[in-house]
């Protein structure tokens, strides 16, 4: 899009880092008994949460990463998740936590859910930074959330407007500046 905007700081890389210490807490506990974790990031957006997040994990892991694509370059969610790429090891017995930068519509997350279960996890739970729960058009809910947040237009820590800001340190709002 060529349309002016400025990002407003919405939740600080301090903030972030400062959750993601608690969550994985809960995470490192709940997972105690594991053999070894396989944490599977949602490309792209996930990229930079699921970095930080594996660097606080007191676990055993590997890391898997999955393609799953609603967006595209648009705003609007096209309501039909496609696989663009698949992952490289097999779930089946194993313990899995899905790693997503943003639950909205929840479409996503939901269809990922669906297809990883279909193949036999011995335990298979997801974490969200980002829940905006007032767009929600399917019955989903993550199992850990970082962030509640109103229906905003957000980038950075990973997120895109348009493939851009996925490199932002911090959480922003977009603010369009004219019509
Ligand atoms: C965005 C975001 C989530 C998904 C959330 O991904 O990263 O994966 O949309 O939206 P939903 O709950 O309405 O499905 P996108 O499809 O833009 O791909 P990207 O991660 O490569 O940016
Ligand atoms: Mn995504
Ligand atoms: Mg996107």
């Amino acid at each position: 899009s060529d349309r002016a905007y400025v990002i407003d700081e919405m939740i600080s890389a301090k903030a972030i880092a400062a959750r993601i210490e608690e969550l994985c807490r809960e995470i490192s506990t709940e997972y105690k008994d594991t053999d070894k974790l396989v944490v599977v990031g949602l490309l792209r957006g996930s990229f930079v949460f699921i970095a930080d997040l594996v660097r606080e994990l007191d676990l055993p892991i590997e890391v898997d990463f999955l393609e799953a694509s609603s967006y595209g370059d648009s705003m609007e969610s096209s309501r039909e998740v496609r696989i663009l790429k698949d992952l490289r090891g097999a779930i089946e017995g194993r313990d899995v936590l899905v790693v997503e930068d943003i639950v909205d519509t929840g479409h996503t997350l939901n269809h990922v859910t669906h297809l990883l279960q279909s193949r036999m996890p011995k335990r298979l739970k997801s974490i969200a930074l980002l829940d905006k729960p007032s767009r929600r058009e399917v019955d989903f809910r993550s199992d850990w959330i970082g962030f509640e947040i109103p229906d905003e237009f957000v980038v950075g820590y990973g997120i895109d407007y348009a493939q851009r800001n996925r490199n932002l340190p911090f959480i922003g709002k977009v603010r369009f500046t004219e019509d």
